[in-house]
């Protein structure tokens, strides 16, 4: 553990830091010895990038990321002895307002953790004798402005290049006339090195297209909306200024700017007019795929401007590529989305005034998460920041790092990430250290919880966010959907309870893990009573409810089968369009699944109208919407004014497309022991799913194509696996040991499509989304406004030809276009 001697360091002046410009800082030193190993250490209140000698130290961007600063503000590490020089050198900075001064939330107040923005620089020479020599930020530094005139994370960047200091970061430099610096008081015990992998820029991509809108502007498609800043490389006119705007949509061919709602998201550049000239922000970063440019000089060619796609880098674990291009598009979104948002903290939204680390968001994507990356770092980090938070405030806040104006009180899906997240990682990573380090959190939010219980064991009175974002809750009430949302916060304590138990056992904790036994049992009696009729059937009748009733092994066994069938007829009468948010959503396809409706839960995830899983792919979308009609069919941006193109909560259908597409889920954490079981359906006849574990990297690779089917496995050292064969005849479960193993078999082609007449029944076709659109379509042209039910009890027995019949003066003309819509269903014609 390095030891912290430097100072906080802040331009000298009385005022508090206004907004922009940055504060440059500079020291010139001599070094009369050659260092063995130079290394820099530096952090800010505020955002930070050091220089040394002329040039930026390091790739690190957004330097030191987001963290409860109070508690724990990230130090960097920089090895930089090779640019340590015999002779005079210079140890300098910018720094910027960031997430520490800047305004966050869409409360807008500024200043969440000081009013002035400091750097904090450590040089550590070390010579061959043994002996060091330590450059600290103190008062023998000097400051001023130079180019950065303002610096805002959602606002945006200026810089003015004429203002620029020329050489300000090298020696020889003349820096009389800069002012002096003052200390800033800030806790040092707040000061640790970094968990989570630093934020770099992680890859680059040109435009695709440069726009004309009608109304004239001139506008950069970069194809893929991401989280980044553009980098322009321009030659013009000293004092020209280039305006970059940045947009996550168009409509009515026009750049859109409504789901950023109040962030500027705007970068300026004003040029110095000498030549080519590089400029990319460096203390803002914006979710965008769009860039209106103004004030270009000349013509703007494509290989003028590059998005930079920044996020923290953190190793790629997980892939899933299946037989269907919009599926594949799906999974795309999912991954887009978490990249753009895990830029230090895993936010809910990269682009409007929000950019917070909303613990729902987290907790209904993690496993998603967890597979596509290596999350240990970020998460962890966060988790400690939760920790901290929590053990202060007495509360899980809402978002991690809090900077909401109100206390947060406990929350089923949002708070309860305090349990659920560590459980999550321990699952995917096999490491108890990860529940060990949790510990205290977890069990301070359970009991919390156990003390709000009402006699019955119900978690029954205070604010619930419940199934957020339903689509049938009013856009201005989000929380307001179909489920009720002390069922849906009495579901998840059950298992959060049982999360808890669990955790103890694995910890050797005896006493707590029988405490938290009985409370799980508590909870669950208390659900069974409340919720759930003998049979199964679960009082409020929707999607959600009956996901989590199952998906969190609520219900006795008795009841099961039961609600599975109710689940699979509520999502058939829905015509297979989602009708859950965020509570549900990770867990419907799994209650599906689980309860033998396989086919419902692939006719739900292909279902393409509005809303469904697959709907904003149609669409064009590039990442997953935080609203299932946040761009609605006729195009417009749905006008709720909480409209963000990139959310990821709703991605967490991906998961259930690694486990059942992909066929891969861990039966021992961390994979040491796992189940390898792909479930074809619905014309998915191919998938390659690879995933690198704790142990090695594992590769499940399926293709049923002319009545074959072959199946290759490879699983890591140190693993075993079961393994049951998709569409295999026999349905054995096959025990494999570490290496790779093929099959090669024939299969029943279960993929002829269904073919449709007048004879066919209301629930037959009601099965086949498709053709139960081009029914219905055809119907309402003839019967319009009268609903057709294909699920309800009579819809089994009643045929087209029936119902005609039962149509007093039904034409000729409605018989002949429902003959054709059953047509047009049995050769696959779309809806
Ligand atoms: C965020 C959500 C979050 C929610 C809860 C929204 O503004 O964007 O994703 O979970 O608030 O209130």
């Amino acid at each position: 553990m390095p030891i912290w001697t430097a100072s906080f360091i802040t331009p000298a002046t009385a005022d508090p830091t206004p907004e922009g410009p940055a504060a440059y800082l500079r020291k010139e030193f001599t070094v009369d010895r050659k260092p063995a190993v130079a290394t820099l250490r530096v952090t800010a209140v505020g955002l930070i990038e050091p220089h040394l000698n002329g040039g930026v130290v390091g790739d690190e961007v957004l330097t030191p990321g987001w963290t409860s600063y109070r508690h724990r503000l990230v130090v960097s590490s920089h090895e930089v002895t090779d640019s340590i020089r015999l002779g005079r050198n210079v140890l300098g900075a910018i720094v910027g307002e960031g997430w520490a001064l800047g305004r966050l939330g869409w409360e807008g107040t500024r200043h969440h953790y000081s009013d002035r923005a400091a750097g904090w620089l450590q040089l550590e020479l070390e010579y061959p004798d043994g002996t060091t020599e330590l450059v600290v930020s103190d008062d023998t530094f000097r400051s001023s402005t130079g180019g950065m005139t303002t610096d805002s994370i959602y606002d945006g960047e200026e810089f003015d290049a004429r203002l620029e200091p020329s050489g300000w970061d090298a020696p020889g430099f003349d820096d009389s006339d800069w002012a002096g610096v003052a200390p800033l008081d800030w806790p040092k015990e707040s000061l640790v090195e970094p968990i989570a992998p630093p934020i770099r820029r992680i890859e680059e991509l040109p435009p695709v297209d440069i726009l004309t809108t009608p109304s004239g502007l001139t506008v950069v498609d970069f194809g893929q909306i991401i989280s980044g800043w553009v980098r322009l490389q321009v030659s013009g006119p000293s004092g020209t200024t280039i305006t970059l705007r940045h947009a996550e949509v168009i409509t009515g061919g026009e750049p859109d700017y409504e789901t950023i709602r109040t962030a500027r998201a705007t970068d300026r550049y004003t040029l110095r007019g000498t030549g080519l000239e590089v400029w990319e922000p460096r203390f803002t970063f914006h979710g965008f795929r769009y860039v209106q440019v103004e004030g270009w000089p000349g013509n703007l060619a494509l290989d003028a401007v590059r998005a930079i796609v920044v996020h923290s880098d953190m190793n790629r674990t997980g892939w899933l590529e299946t037989s269907n291009p919009l599926l594949n598009q799906l999974h795309a979104n999912a991954v887009w989305s978490m990249r753009d948002n895990f830029v230090g903290v895993p936010t809910d939204c990269p682009q409007r005034d929000e950019r917070l680390g909303w613990t729902g968001d987290i907790n209904a994507f993690a496993p998603t998460a967890a597979f596509l990356y290596d999350v240990r770092g970020v998460l962890g980090s966060w988790l400690s920041d939760l920790a901290a938070e929590q053990s202060e405030k007495g509360f899980v806040p809402w978002v991690v790092p809090d900077v909401l104006s109100t206390p947060s009180s406990p929350t089923a899906l949002w708070s309860d990430v305090a349990v659920s997240l560590p459980w999550t990682l321990y699952r995917e990573y096999g490491d108890r250290q990860i529940l060990d380090a949790a510990y205290p959190s977890m069990t301070a939010f359970i009991r919390q919880v156990a003390e709000l219980l009402d006699e019955n064991g119900l978690w029954s009175t205070g604010f619930q966010y419940g199934d957020w974002l339903d689509p049938d809750a009013p856009a201005n009430n989000p929380a307001g959907g179909k489920t009720d949302r002390h069922l849906v916060a009495a579901a998840y304590l059950c298992r959060t309870t049982r999360q808890m138990a669990e955790t103890a056992a694995i910890l050797g904790r005896s006493d707590d893990a029988a405490e938290f036994r009985a409370l799980a049992e508590r909870v669950r009696t208390a659900f069974l009573d409340e919720y759930v009729s003998s049979k199964g059937r679960v009082v409020n009748e929707t999607a959600t409810a009956y996901a989590l009733a199952i998906a969190f092994d609520i219900l006795d066994e008795s009841q099961r089968a039961h609600a599975g069938d109710r689940l699979a007829s509520i999502v058939a009468a829905a015509g297979y369009r989602i009708s859950t948010g965020f509570a549900g959503t990770p867990l419907v396809t799994d209650a599906l699944t689980a309860t033998g409706h396989l086919d419902a839960a692939y006719l739900l995830l292909l279902e393409t109208g509005c809303p469904s899983f697959l709907y904003p792919v149609t669409m064009g979308a590039t990442t997953i919407w935080e609203r299932w009609d946040s761009i609605r069919p006729d195009g417009s941006i749905n006008p709720s004014g909480m409209t963000s193109l990139n959310h990821y909560a709703l991605g967490a259908v991906v998961d259930w497309m690694h486990r059942t597409i992909g066929g891969l889920t861990p039966i021992e954490p961390g994979y040491s022991r796992m189940r390898v079981a792909p479930q074809p359906g619905r014309g998915v006849t191919s998938a390659v799913l690879r995933h690198t574990t704790s142990h090695g990297d594992v590769l499940v690779d399926w293709r049923i194509a002319d009545g074959e089917a072959r199946v290759f496995v490879t699983i890591p050292a140190g693993t075993t696996a079961e393994v049951e064969l998709p569409a295999h005849p026999d349905a054995a479960t096959l025990e494999i040991a570490a290496g790779s193993h093929e099959w090669n078999y024939a299969v029943e082609d279960s993929n002829q499509g269904a073919s449709y007449s007048l004879d066919s029944t209301l629930s037959e076709i009601a099965a086949d989304p498709n053709a139960w659109r081009l029914f219905t379509d055809a119907f309402g042209r003839h019967v319009p406004g009268v609903p057709l039910d294909g699920n309800g009890p009579e819809a089994t027995a009643l045929t087209v030809r029936t119902l005609l019949d039962y149509i007093p003066g039904a034409s000729e003309g409605l018989k002949t276009d429902l003959e054709a819509s059953l047509d047009a269903a049995t050769t696959g014609v779309s809806a």
